[in-house]
């Protein structure tokens, strides 16, 4: 069913499985690419078709929000939407505010749009999203000509003064953020001439490849080590093309988490999106001896996909370096729980992007573990987890924070710990994994809600 809800919360307290964990399943459609999706549909001339697209409230509400500047978006089936665009320029003025509920994506691409246009818009969001900072996003676009008011420290509820013919940018990008980087290029979509964003270390890039299949001029060039440039010609006749969302890899690993975790186990996630700049977890994963299996790869709607198989057994502690945060940078809660239960120490470096997540994800990962007997700290910004070899105390209290990653993971501890896991809301587990407690069920998690 569509539905946006306030959600009502949803109380969960998880006991340790009883029996290995098994079976074959697909996790709902990528987070990212299903934003971006509706969004470029809409801003593209004619009739778009989407498969596999994420039914999470936050895409539910980048979709509504595409309706109110104008597309016409229609659930034709469980995951298959069909967006009617009417070209890049032609959004019209939303006669509301724009609610992104709890999703920053939402908020910052939709920024970098809605600069670009000439009209006003203002957009709030839940509790979570209000805290978050948006001047990463309104600073760089400022340049454009729009203007941004907003409440004191750059935070929701926003209003934007946008301008028909904005100026193109050239931004280097002083965060790591995927979401900054498409925020700049969507606005060059509106803007005569080239736009150039510099990324000194690279960050998923959906939004390059998707903007191409759109019929977008996008050219990428290595910048330093590890970092790239990218430029976009405006003003392009973006066309309707059909859109199949790959399986979410940043869902898929609670799944494949709790299989390597829960003794005896071994599951099958299927359709996993495998772009190199979403894969780090899996590197790390095996790292850290875990017996991670990937079958059936191909490639899908122009992205990488494949079967991946975990199996439990033994897994050891990682030093993980900052350079690979941003590939997997909404991984570090579940990596926390599955060094939690490894042999030996762990060190995450490089993790200050987590502090602005939809909690302060550093500060939440390390109470979620401490709750539950785990030795934790934080230096500088570096998690250190050392790990019980074996199952974790457990018996303690998670504050979700509005976080859906840190409900799972809360979820998965509490499947591989001695004393139940309480777990105060899993309602936000809908923004991202929609059937997910279900889920996990229908592979022997055992979890009562
Ligand atoms: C996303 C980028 C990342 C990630 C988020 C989705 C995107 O955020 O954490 O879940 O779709 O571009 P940042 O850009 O803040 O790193």
């Amino acid at each position: 069913m569509e539905s946006i809800n306030a959600p009502a919360s949803r109380p969960l307290t998880v006991h340790a499985a009883t029996t290995p964990l098994a079976g074959a399943v697909a996790v709902p459609g990528d987070k990212s690419i299903s934003h971006r999706a509706l969004m470029f549909a809409a801003l593209a001339r004619g009739e778009t078709g989407i498969t596999g697209l994420l039914e999470g409230e936050d895409v539910l509400r980048t979709a509504a929000a595409m309706r109110a500047l104008g597309a016409i978006v229609t659930r034709t089936a469980p995951g298959t939407w069909q967006v009617i665009g009417r070209g890049l320029g032609t959004l019209q003025e939303p006669d509301d505010v724009l609610d992104m509920g709890n999703s920053g994506t939402a908020a910052r691409l939709l920024s970098g749009i809605l600069a670009s246009h000439g009209m006003f818009s203002v957009m709030t969001g839940d509790g979570s999203l209000r805290g978050r900072p948006m001047k990463r996003v309104t600073d760089p676009l400022s340049a454009t000509g729009a203007r941004f008011t907003s409440r004191s420290g750059g935070r929701l509820p926003l209003a934007i003064e946008g301008v028909a013919d904005p100026a193109p940018l050239s931004y280097r990008l002083p965060v790591a953020s995927a979401q900054v980087k498409s925020a700049v290029l969507l606005a060059g979509l509106n803007a005569a001439g080239t736009t150039r964003v510099e990324e000194p270390v690279a960050t998923r890039d959906h939004t390059e490849n998707m903007l191409r299949h759109f019929g977008a001029e996008v050219s990428v060039a290595p910048l330093g080590a590890g970092g790239r440039v990218i430029t976009l010609t405006g003003r392009p006749d973006l066309v309707a093309r059909d859109v199949a969302v790959p399986g979410d890899p940043s869902s898929a690993a609670f799944v494949l988490a709790a299989a390597l975790l829960v003794p005896g186990s071994s599951v099958t996630v299927r359709g996993v999106g495998l772009n190199p700049l979403r894969t780090g977890l899996f590197t790390t994963l095996r790292e850290m001896g875990a017996d991670l299996r990937l079958s059936n790869e191909r490639v899908e709607g122009g992205e990488p996909v494949g079967d991946l198989t975990a199996v439990a057994g033994p897994l050891h502690g990682v030093d993980v370096p900052a350079e690979r945060a941003p590939s997997m940078i909404d991984e570090y809660p579940i990596l926390a729980v599955v060094a939690a239960h490894a042999s030996g120490p762990s060190r995450f470096r490089g993790l200050e992007e987590l502090r602005v997540k939809e909690s302060d994800r550093l500060s939440a990962t390390v109470a979620l573990l401490q709750r539950n007997g785990v030795t934790v700290d934080v230096v500088g910004d570096d998690m250190l987890v050392t790990g019980t070899g074996g199952a974790v105390p457990g018996g303690g209290l998670v504050e979700t924070r509005m976080d859906h990653r840190l409900a799972m993971s809360a979820t998965v501890l509490g499947l591989v710990a001695a004393e139940p896991v309480k777990v105060d809301d899993t309602a936000f587990i809908d923004t991202s994994f929609p059937g997910f407690i279900d889920l996990m069920n229908s592979i022997g998690a055992g979890l009562v809600a």
